[in-house]
């Protein structure tokens, strides 16, 4: 009989065909010896990733495919690949072949031994290093995601937006409705989460370049994850996608100013001039947050049109209710040089309402 396997490496795939049957030759090569299991979690890629690891699931049944349906994102995937496994041990890797397999026994040795709960294989300390892999900016713009990470942390981890880790799964099961199923970054929040500090060993790799394909991250992910930052420093008072779409509708202040002066330009009456800018601005929040906040559950064609109409209605009731506030609190202020802070509630009133109607209502 063989062995009950200890370890299952899972392994997120968003159109990384190309990649599938390379990697899973690296696996059966470096873990010669271990029994393993490998979980690929694919978003229903329009490429043909899920067939390409079944298909290689048919001849080894160490290999499986969950296979996601109207889902998308990293770190829900990656969640759920955790969950799926029943081994006490689990690693994480990218499929394409940046991050090095060849870490993966030593990583094992590690957790195995109980010398640590938590390795994560890490491109920021001697010995490792990320400039094979990432162009300038992006290396740049990953060490400063590893710094804002650190001082949310408050521990000592040199990479901690690595995608490359392996831990013992209990530590997930705990913690795991807690994470944010959105964004790249699910072990900077399986750190944050712990109630206890976790036994982190880093072990120093290369990180390569991608083998085939294309990466996924891109601005909405950059931004997604200053909004998980964020909301770990309010303590998580405010969940990272409310805190996202408040600087989206900040933005939109900004979209209303500079749309005032065009149509005052344009010679439009005042009212007119900031009707028609607000109306603007109401249209790129709703098109920005249907590109980012609500990434995962974009609406398109006819839904975007009556997510549309429904968003439009919310913020204008969400105005209402911000002026009947303010008006209230500025009725029962003491001094009235405290306008401001009526101006204020007002304001926070309207954006919780928004934010908590367009959740409900649209997407
Ligand atoms: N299922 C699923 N769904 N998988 C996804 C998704 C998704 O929405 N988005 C990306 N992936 C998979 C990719 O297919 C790949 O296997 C892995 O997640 C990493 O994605 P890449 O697009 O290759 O990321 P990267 O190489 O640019 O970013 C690297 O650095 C980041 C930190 O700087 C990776 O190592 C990341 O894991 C890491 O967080
Ligand atoms: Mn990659």
């Amino acid at each position: 009989m063989e062995s009950i396997p200890d370890l299952t490496v899972v392994i997120p795939t968003f159109n990384e065909r190309g990649n599938v049957a390379p990697l899973i030759e690296r696996l059966r090569r470096t873990l010669e010896g271990i029994a393993w299991r490998a979980i690929f979690v694919d978003d229903s890629s329009a490429d043909g990733t899920a067939a390409a690891v079944k298909a290689i699931a048919t001849t080894d049944d160490r290999v499986l495919c969950l296979q996601r349906v109207g889902r998308r994102g990293l770190a829900g995937a990656v969640i759920e690949g955790i969950m799926a496994s029943s081994t006490p041990i689990v690693a994480v890797m990218d499929a394409d072949l940046q991050h090095d397999e060849t870490l993966l026994p030593l990583m094992l040795a590690s957790v195995k031994s109980g010398a640590a709960d938590l390795v994560i294989g890490s491109r920021y300390m001697g010995g490792g290093s990320a400039d094979e892999g990432l162009s300038r900016l992006r290396g740049l713009g990953s060490r400063l995601a590893s710094r804002l990470a650190r001082l949310v942390l408050k521990a000592e981890v040199n990479d901690p937006v690595s995608g490359f880790f392996m831990i013992r799964r209990e530590v997930v099961d705990k913690v795991a409705p807690r994470l944010s199923t959105n964004g790249f970054k699910i072990l900077f929040d399986i750190i944050a989460s712990q109630d206890k500090p976790l036994n982190i060993l880093e072990l120093p790799y290369v990180f390569a370049h991608r083998h085939s394909g294309e990466s996924k991250l891109d601005g909405g992910v950059v931004l997604e994850y200053l909004g998980l930052i964020l909301a770990r420093f309010s303590g998580n008072i405010v969940p990272p996608r409310a805190l996202l779409f408040f600087m989206v509708g900040a933005s939109g202040l900004i979209v209303n100013i500079g749309m005032l002066k065009v149509f005052l330009i344009a010679h439009l009456g005042f009212g007119v001039a900031q009707l028609c800018a607000a109306v603007t601005a109401m249209t790129t929040n709703f098109l920005i947050n249907n590109q980012i906040t609500y990434r995962d559950r974009r609406l398109r064609g006819l839904a975007l049109l009556t997510g549309y109409i429904r968003f439009c209605a919310l913020c204008g009731v969400g105005l209402v209710a911000n002026v009947a506030v303010a008006a209230l609190v500025f009725r029962h202020l003491h001094n009235p040089h405290m306008w401001w802070l009526a101006g204020v509630a007002g304001a926070v009133f309207g954006a919780v309402w928004n934010y908590v109607g367009a959740s409900l209502a649209v997407w």
